[in-house]
């Protein structure tokens, strides 16, 4: 459904644009319908860039991005653009951000209504928004009406999902959506998460919480400076980790303890080993991630 191949996204930075920051370099990986894939890793590992690119946001510097077979760089003009839309949407950290204080939350419907449905009627309409405000498992009596003050993170963050899925789309992109929540509310969100999955949605999970991403993913893609470092089954990426810097990160499981930082700590005193990608002649940081089975592959060792 979702394929990314060979994406990279530079930035020009520094005084007159002066320095190229990259971002995001030569990522690969898939999400199909009905799957969870999750985009693991730390602050500035360039995840956020990969979803906003996914978004249309912003575009890729190279490399594709296809969804439904087309490439989504070459969407031109209003109604492709729209159309696109309609099948992918995002949700991100901070809900407060998506929602003008000055309007009721659910202004947010009248809007998807006014671009995508201005032909439904009004009855009709209403109960398509209170079919998909109990699917997020709100109480349409409780938040219809209410500003954005009067409601939680947690509800806020369900009318964005059901304002996505107002729309009828086959695809989410959840960018830390479980930060900002507390711990009560994160449960129900990531069980609707599970919810949409059983619909058929394909979600790209983004987090920087190796204990999330494991909980909720059937696949897992670990970044670490913009590359891809390990990639497979998340069953598989975390039971028998085959980068170093996976294996550090995951050396305390259950318990998640290592920092990101403490992995590449300790890898920069023990070294990192041989990488098979290299030690088969491939260039250090060029190479692409190396299969070790169908449904596992490992990025370089020695990526700059
Ligand atoms: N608009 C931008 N201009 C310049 N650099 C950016 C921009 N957006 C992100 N970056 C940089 O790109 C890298 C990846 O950022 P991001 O994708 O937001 O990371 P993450 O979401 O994993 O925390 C970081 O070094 C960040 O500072
Ligand atoms: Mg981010």
């Amino acid at each position: 459904m979702l394929d990314l191949r060979q994406v990279s996204k530079t930035y020009r930075v520094g005084a007159f644009g002066g320095r190229r920051l990259h971002a995001v370099r030569g990522v690969d990986f898939s999400v199909r319908p009905g799957e969870v894939v999750s985009l693991i890793g730390e602050s500035g590992s360039g995840k956020s860039t990969i979803g906003k690119m996914v978004l249309r946001l912003i575009s890729a510097s190279s490399g594709t991005i296809a969804f439904e077979g087309a490439d989504i760089a070459g969407l031109r003009g209003h109604a492709r653009t729209k159309e696109y839309y309609s099948r992918v949407q995002g949700v991100f950290q901070d809900p407060f951000s998506c929602f003008n204080p000055i309007f009721p939350a659910d202004r947010v419907f009248e809007l998807v209504r006014a671009e995508y449905a201005g032909a439904v009627s009004q009855a009709h309409w209403r109960a398509r928004v209170e079919d998909a405000l109990t699917t997020v498992g709100l109480d349409p009596a409780q938040v219809l009406g209410k500003f954005p003050h009067q409601l939680s993170g947690g509800q806020l963050q369900r009318l964005l999902i059901a304002r996505a899925l107002l729309l009828d789309i086959r695809m989410l992109v959840a960018d830390e959506i479980i930060s900002m929540l507390d711990a009560s509310t994160r449960i129900d969100v990531l069980n609707l998460l599970g919810d949409l999955k059983a619909r058929g949605l394909g979600i790209l999970f983004i987090t920087h919480d190796l204990s999330l991403g494991n909980y909720i993913s059937d696949t897992a893609v670990i970044l670490r400076r913009g590359r891809v470092v390990e990639r497979g089954a998340t069953s598989a990426a975390f039971s028998a980790p085959a980068h170093p810097y996976t294996r550090r990160l995951l050396a305390s499981v259950p318990q998640l303890h290592t920092s990101w930082q403490q992995a590449d700590a300790r890898l920069a005193q023990e070294g990192e080993g041989e990488c098979p990608g290299c030690a088969a002649g491939g260039r250090p940081g060029e190479h692409g991630p190396v299969d070790l089975a169908d449904d596992h592959a490992v990025g370089c060792y020695t990526a700059a």
